[in-house]
């Protein structure tokens, strides 16, 4: 009897006959000799049917076996160094489960992308994007066991929420049995609060921008890995951001080698990042910026182009700190020294990935917190909850956010966001 396994464990049966449960994902064929491209969802693998090998109903199967039909095969594991797997599947009887419609609809030939986007529930079967969405899992398992490790809780805030918190011009608005109601931008104040409750907590779930934007670094609905720390002050809150991103950017190299591989992703820029990265201040940014000749005035936010000039003047990412109070958030604590800077930083990835860590010391005084909601005409009886994490027992504390798909591009080196999720809401796309 065949022993049935995955072709990611074929190694284990080499000289072995086994049972692989899979996809026809490509067919070369002679009179004599069938070759199959078979996929099964671990991997891909090479099977070769030889006429006067098989029976012959074998043999005829496989004339029938289109593109995508799914079939289980018996064959035997052979070591062959040309093929990715490093191996080769002699293959002696062949089952097909369905024949697939002869009309499917990704050929092997080059696809644009919009049209590959409208097949999106059939492009993610293709090795690159498998790729990218399986090293996507194994960020999703880094993240989580990293935060489990350092007894950090993970709290899930609320989707529907009645209040915004990063600013009010990109909510996705619903209505709540009558009353407005919002998407979730960010899960950071019910994170404050699980942090007073806690101590150590992280929140990671979806995150909806109605941003109108159209760049390769945007969607409209996102996944964010939320920590929030008691006790914490803008220092320690950097520490864990750079620990964090060295443990994922590691567990990827070390435990998905094939599928940066399949992506032409070059390892040695990703194993130079370690612990610590380096730090300037938003106003060292802005004299950078402007010695390169970019006329960038004190208070602006900064594109596209000078994210990727400043990270290019790094080989790891880089933490610009201390942006102008008035460009940033509510909660944002402002350095005492001087209050027209907050105790913030973003975290920019190399390689014109742009940020993909904002974060933050919170303000924990009640009268400062007040004035703020006031001064950014927030709806005060909103914020009562948030308040009274300042009226009992208020402390310093930290957090920051992680967009996975901006992570999850850059690790990859892809082009564009929208292959690094399942299934992207961008602009233009609600379908699939
Ligand atoms: O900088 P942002 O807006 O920060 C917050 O929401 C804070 N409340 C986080 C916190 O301190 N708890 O978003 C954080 C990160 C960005 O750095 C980016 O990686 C990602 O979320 N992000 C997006 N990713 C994809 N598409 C979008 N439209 C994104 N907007 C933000
Ligand atoms: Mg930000």
């Amino acid at each position: 009897m065949a022993i049935y396994t995955t072709i990611e464990e074929i190694s284990q049966h080499a000289e072995k006959e086994v049972l692989i449960r899979g996809w026809l994902y490509n067919k070369r064929s002679s009179g004599k000799i069938h070759f199959l491209q078979i996929r099964d969802g671990s991997g891909f693998i090479q099977g070769v049917v030889v006429k006067k090998e098989v029976d012959e109903e074998t043999f005829n199967v496989c004339k029938e076996l289109t593109q995508e039909s799914s079939v289980e095969v018996v064959g035997l594991v052979q070591k062959d160094d040309r093929a990715p797997s490093g191996y080769e599947l002699l293959i002696k009887n062949v089952k097909a489960v369905h024949i697939a419609q002869d009309d499917y609809p990704i050929s092997l030939k080059e696809h644009g992308t919009d049209f590959l986007m409208d097949h999106r529930h059939l492009w993610i079967r293709t090795p690159k994007q498998n790729a990218i969405l399986r090293i996507r899992d194994e960020i999703n398992l880094a993240i989580r066991t990293f935060f489990h490790e350092r007894g950090f809780v993970l709290i899930e805030p609320p989707i529907i929420t009645p209040a915004a918190c990063e600013g009010t011009t990109d909510l996705f608005e619903i209505d709540y049995f009558g009353e407005n109601a919002y998407l979730s931008q960010t899960g950071q104040l019910y994170a404050e609060a699980a942090a007073m409750a806690f101590g150590k907590v992280y929140s990671f779930g979806p995150t909806f921008r109605a941003e109108k934007s159209k760049t390769r670094k945007h969607l409209n609905e996102f996944w964010m890995i939320e920590p929030e720390m008691a006790f914490v002050d803008f220092e320690g809150n950097l520490k864990i951001q750079e620990e964090m991103l060295e443990y994922i950017v590691q567990k990827v190299i070390t435990n998905k080698k094939a599928e940066l591989k399949t992506l032409n992703r070059d390892i040695a820029i990703l194993e130079k990042i370690k612990a610590p990265f380096p730090r300037i201040t938003y106003t060292e940014a802005v004299e950078m910026l402007n010695k390169a000749d970019f006329e960038f005035e004190w208070g602006e936010d900064f594109g596209a182009p000078h994210e990727t000039y400043i990270a290019e003047q790094f080989d790891k990412p880089v933490f610009i700190t201390h942006f102008p109070t008035k460009m940033k958030a509510f909660y944002m604590q402002p350095d005492q020294d001087n209050p027209d800077v907050v105790l913030g930083a973003d975290l920019i990835a190399p390689e014109g990935y742009g940020e993909i860590i904002g974060g933050s010391e919170r303000i924990h005084d009640l009268d400062l917190i007040l004035q703020k909601i006031k001064e950014e005409d927030l709806p005060m009886e909103i914020y009562e909850w948030y308040l009274d994490l300042r009226r009992y027992g208020s402390v310093p504390h930290s957090g920051f956010g992680l967009g996975l798909e901006r992570t999850v591009s850059w690790i990859c080196g892809i082009d564009h966001i929208r292959q690094t999720i399942p299934f992207a809401r961008t602009l233009n796309r609600i379908y699939p």
